[in-house]
């Protein structure tokens, strides 16, 4: 079999329509990316009567690195690959003692990351992952019962109260009010506008040290991605295993001991979602 792989900016191959598109193409499901030591890249290739041909292939070009794309909008970047990952997960307790609560303040955050090198600029952008994603209502009601946080938006804090109507409430919000499921630095903005959700996101437009940081990121979203994308780079290189310890994961979310079932479990959906097929 001949392996071409298109121009992925190459986005339309054929006039099909919708239905006609489904059922006379074949698909292909990406699984394997190229890495530092095996530039290579496996797929599974579906045909028209579902038959199923896993494939991998050595990329005859030199390739580093894998591209990260932000569907949401957000800044691409490439990925250091060849990280060595564990091949167990972090306790639940050790994972709570590396996450600060979102009722820290500034002061707690910028300690709390600076333990792991972070300074103030990195912790400023990263926190600008909340430009995009929900929280559950105990996440924050603690800034609006008993009493009201002061330093919350009076109308926020009302249509907060309005999702959340009581300190236990199960109601989800948006992080972002401004663009939630856009990758942008409206987070800065809310921000600016005391209407950031957690304490650990409002506290950084009050402490003096962040304060200058934010007001950056809120006029310029070019800066906010550039110092976005390096706060990443230096998050993914925290304490990576060296030596024979862990592994290289072939697919970066998945343990390559459970590599098989991730492929299996594509394969199900696809099934579930096309009851005619007789696979
Ligand atoms: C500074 C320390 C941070 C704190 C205290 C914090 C806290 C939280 C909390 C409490 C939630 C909501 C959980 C819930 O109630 O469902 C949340 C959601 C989220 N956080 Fe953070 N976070 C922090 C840093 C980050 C970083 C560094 C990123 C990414 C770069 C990030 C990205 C997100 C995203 C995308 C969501 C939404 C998840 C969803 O929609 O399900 N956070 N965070």
């Amino acid at each position: 079999m001949k392996l071409d792989f298109l121009d992925e900016d190459l986005m339309v191959v054929s006039q099909l329509d919708e239905k006609e598109y489904c059922e006379k193409s074949w698909k292909v499901y990406f699984d394997g990316v190229a890495n530092t030591l095996g530039h290579r890249i496996e797929a599974i290739l579906i045909s028209l009567e579902k038959h199923y041909y896993p494939i991998k292939t050595r990329l005859n070009f030199n390739n580093t690195n894998n591209m990260a794309k932000y569907e949401s909008g957000g800044p691409d970047y490439d990925v250091p690959l060849g990280r060595r990952d564990g091949r167990t997960f972090a306790t639940r307790n050790v994972t709570l003692q590396n996450l600060p609560p979102p009722f820290a303040n500034a002061s707690t955050i910028l300690a709390s990351l600076a333990t792991k090198n972070f300074d103030p600029t990195d912790v400023v952008a990263l926190s600008g992952g909340h430009t995009i994603g929900i929280s559950h209502c105990t996440s924050f009601t603690g800034r609006l019962y008993p009493t009201q946080d002061p330093s919350m938006d009076k109308t926020f804090a009302n249509n907060l109260k309005g999702i959340c109507p009581t300190a236990n409430s199960t109601n989800t919000t948006v992080l972002d009010i401004r663009s939630p499921d856009k990758f942008d630095n409206k987070y800065y903005v809310d921000l600016m506008n005391r209407q950031g959700l957690f304490t650990s996101d409002q506290d950084l437009y009050t402490d003096s040290r962040t304060k200058g940081i934010v007001t950056s990121f809120a006029v310029n979203e070019t800066l906010f991605f550039e110092k976005f994308v390096l706060s990443m780079t230096k998050m993914g290189q925290l304490s990576v295993l060296t030596g024979k310890k862990g592994e290289i994961r072939a697919n970066c979310s998945v343990r390559n001991s459970d590599n098989k079932s991730y492929l299996a479990s594509v394969v199900e959906e696809e099934l579930e979602e096309e009851p005619w097929s007789e696979f």
